[in-house]
């Protein structure tokens, strides 16, 4: 019996991976975070499959249905939204099951950062401009933020900064980065990415909060800095006509040029 955690991707059913799916379909239990899980990605438990929404559940409830299907010797889709590695609260069950002894496998989702970029149709690190991207939030009422992790030291950085659960904060957001990136740095706010009821609104760190309407709640996110305007940056040279590189060597006396595949793994 394994616990299978799966990435569920941002909203959008069909942006669940092909192993996300196969593996949901020959589980006989799925436990998903209905707060964000959609539910069209639930057709693909099988027949007669116990299906649980865990949102309104605690972690010791959470880890009695496990045992349960443990004891059964049913494996467990365990789904949570966009990907697992930030904000999923696999951590803290994954902590339990290794004490229960359970084994575990983990299925990566595309997450909501990546899918407000393809929303924007933008490219987060543009160069010149950005080279960095941080995936970040401000404190919460379930959450306090590490000394150190604030958004005027991440400001100061000039990378692009995707703040997760913040649009609450949005007032404070825009006083703590204003110094750093001044007021007509590009801002976007994307609710719901990939979902039906999506919505864009761009501005900048000067006008954004006064753009932002009452329907803007909870599952948005905000992308902020200097590559979020998509020009001004330099081209890479990854493509640059007269970039010496090993699929590319530009002379014969290129150090690439007798360079092959099947020479590089010997
Ligand atoms: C608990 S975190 C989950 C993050 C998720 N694990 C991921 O990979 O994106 C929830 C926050 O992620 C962001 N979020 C999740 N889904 C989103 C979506 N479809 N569009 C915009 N933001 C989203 C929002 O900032 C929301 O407050």
């Amino acid at each position: 019996m394994t616990v299978h955690f799966i990435g569920a991707g941002p909203g959008a059913p069909d942006l669940l991976t092909l192993r996300g799916r196969d593996i949901i379909a020959s589980c006989p239990v799925c436990l998903y975070a209905g707060s964000l899980v959609p539910e069209a990605i639930l057709d693909h438990c099988p027949n007669g499959a116990t299906i649980i929404n865990t949102a309104p559940m605690n972690l010791d409830q959470i880890m009695g249905e496990i045992q349960t299907a443990h004891e059964a010797g049913h494996d467990v889709a365990r789904l949570h939204s966009g990907d697992l590695s930030v904000w999923s609260a696999m951590g803290e069950q994954m902590r339990r099951l290794r004490e229960m002894g359970i084994p575990v496998s983990v299925t990566p989702g595309v997450p909501s950062f990546a899918a407000a970029a393809a929303s924007l149709g933008a490219e987060l690190t543009l160069p010149g401009l950005a080279q960095s991207v941080v995936l970040t939030r401000t404190p919460g009422r379930a959450s306090s933020m590490p000394e150190g992790e604030t958004l005027t030291n991440f400001a100061a950085t000039g990378a692009t900064l995707a703040i997760h659960l913040s649009i609450q904060n949005i007032d404070r957001v825009v006083a703590d980065l204003s110094p750093a990136y001044g007021a007509e740095c590009p801002v976007a706010v994307v609710f719901r990415a990939s979902w039906p009821d999506e919505r864009i609104i761009r501005g900048t760190l000067g006008d954004i909060a006064g753009k932002l309407d009452d329907g803007i709640t909870r599952t948005a996110l905000i992308l902020v800095g200097p590559a979020l305007a998509g020009e001004g940056f330099d081209e890479s040279c990854l493509y640059a006509v007269d970039y010496d590189r090993r699929y590319r060597p530009q002379t014969a006396d290129s150090p690439w040029a007798s360079w092959t595949p099947e020479s590089e793994n010997g």
